[in-house]
């Protein structure tokens, strides 16, 4: 099975990622835990491109084809081939945060947007995402004081660098998509304790692995 994990800055995606492997792993899943960018070996050289300051004069055309280049070499290389080994692969982030960053974002079209990534991931779309849903400011704070302590900022804070305006239209933009694709998304309530947050969804990927399992019964 495979589940992403969107949101906004310091949405606590990965708190609540690393909860899901936890708990699948305890219960004696094989699970692979990943993210984009940087997810493979190229995607490691395109994610210093994409997040570094000194990248700030590249144009969202451009942004957008690193992001793909990026997917789809991870899709090939790690995602599939995990897949086909019957792991559940957790992803954070995936083709929803082009369609919402470069989209909505950036202004590019979310429907070409889709099609693009349809093309880079070859239509291997997850079962479910995760959206942890909560105020951009809430979620800036959070990253920012993150930052402070990992001294993040220096090396990977383009998108973190962006104003509150632009954070407040990527959150509007995932709700948008998520209502638009209802059966895939579930929305998190994220403005609340770490533990909450992972326990909700805990108990959906347990529902939806338990769903899998009686189809394949
Ligand atoms: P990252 O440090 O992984 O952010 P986070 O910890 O919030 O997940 O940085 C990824 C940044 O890149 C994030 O601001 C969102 C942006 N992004 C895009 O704009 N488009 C994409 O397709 C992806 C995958 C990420």
């Amino acid at each position: 099975m495979f589940i992403t994990f969107e949101g906004i800055e310091g949405s606590g995606k990965s708190t609540a990622l690393e909860r899901v492997r936890e708990h699948l792993e305890g219960a004696g899943r094989e699970v692979l835990v990943t993210r984009e960018p940087g997810g493979c070996r190229l995607g490691a050289t395109l994610r210093k491109l994409l997040l570094d300051m000194s990248s700030r004069d590249i144009i969202s055309e451009v942004e957008l084809f690193l992001f793909l280049a990026d997917r789809a070499q991870h899709v090939h290389e790690i995602i599939r081939p995990a897949l086909d080994a019957g792991k559940v692969v957790l992803c954070d982030r995936y083709a929803d945060s082009t369609v919402v960053y470069q989209g909505y974002g950036r202004g590019l079209d979310p429907v070409v947007l889709h099609s693009l990534n349809d093309l880079a991931v070859k239509g291997l779309w997850p079962e479910a995402t995760f959206l942890l849903d909560l105020p951009a400011e809430v979620g800036l704070n959070r990253a920012l004081a993150r930052n402070v302590t990992t001294g993040r900022q220096t090396s990977e804070g383009r998108f973190e660098a962006e104003s509150l305006d632009f954070h407040n239209s990527i959150r509007e933009g995932y709700l948008t998509w998520a209502s638009v694709n209802r059966t895939r998304f579930h929305v998190v309530d994220a403005d609340r304790a770490p533990d909450e947050v992972a326990n909700d969804v805990c108990r959906t990927v347990d529902k939806l692995l338990r769903g899998e399992e009686k189809k394949h019964a």
